[in-house]
């Protein structure tokens, strides 16, 4: 039973904190809307597990590190994080960075990235703040397109809950769900 972290985990990562659950871990969730935190601990009342909410916004950083901190105290060591985090957040991912430096116990963070991260005209050499970490392997989990018959169109929902936890059970270091390629036929372009 390990302490799992998904942060942005009521909307298109809803079920991989269902299945974390059903598998018997104790998931910290961290999302704003109240509500929709406790829909999920409801959804998962019967599972081994535990869906632990977190009202939290990522955007005001000392906040968010002290829920999350706390919740270590609490479950323990974070073996698993999923984050989710828009740009422009603040220093959301440092947050968690700063927490997760501070364990001594391994850890894998599958930082899940939107398809702008393939842009091949943007391409930066940004580098993760999970880099540095002794004990913390990170993984990139980006979020493309599927090409159709009719066209190109976004993943949806189960699609995407379903390649980040495809992303986890092999623990794949650099994955796609769908395609980024070709970049001129993402929807939209
Ligand atoms: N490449 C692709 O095809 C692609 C990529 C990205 C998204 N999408 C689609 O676009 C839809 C909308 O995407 P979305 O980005 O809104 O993702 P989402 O996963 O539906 O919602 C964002 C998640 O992050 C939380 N969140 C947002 N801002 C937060 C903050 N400041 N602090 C804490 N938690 C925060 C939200 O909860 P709260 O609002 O309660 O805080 C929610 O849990 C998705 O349904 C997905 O299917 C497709």
């Amino acid at each position: 039973m390990a302490h799992c972290l998904i942060v942005g985990g009521t909307g298109m990562l809803r079920n991989v904190g269902v299945v974390f659950a059903e598998a018997g871990h104790r998931v910290s969730v961290v999302a704003r809307n109240k509500e929709r935190l406790i829909g999920l601990v409801r959804d998962t009342q019967r599972s081994p597990g535990v869906i632990n909410p977190i009202v939290a916004d990522y955007t005001q950083t000392e906040e968010f590190e002290k829920k999350i901190g706390e919740a270590i105290a609490i479950l323990g060591p974070i073996s698993v994080a999923v984050l989710w985090i828009h740009a422009n957040s603040g220093d959301a991912a440092g947050a968690v960075s700063r927490l997760l430096g501070n364990q001594t116990e391994p850890c894998q963070v599958y930082h899940v990235l939107g398809s702008q991260a393939a842009d091949p005209t943007k391409q930066t050499a940004d580098r993760s703040p999970f880099e540095q970490l002794e004990h913390v392997s990170c993984r990139s989990v980006v979020l493309g397109f599927k090409q159709e018959p009719a066209g190109s169109r976004w993943l949806t929902d189960d699609e995407i809950a379903s390649g980040v936890l495809d992303a986890i059970a092999n623990d794949r270091i650099d994955s796609v769900v769908g395609t980024v390629e070709p970049w001129d036929e993402r929807p939209g372009a």
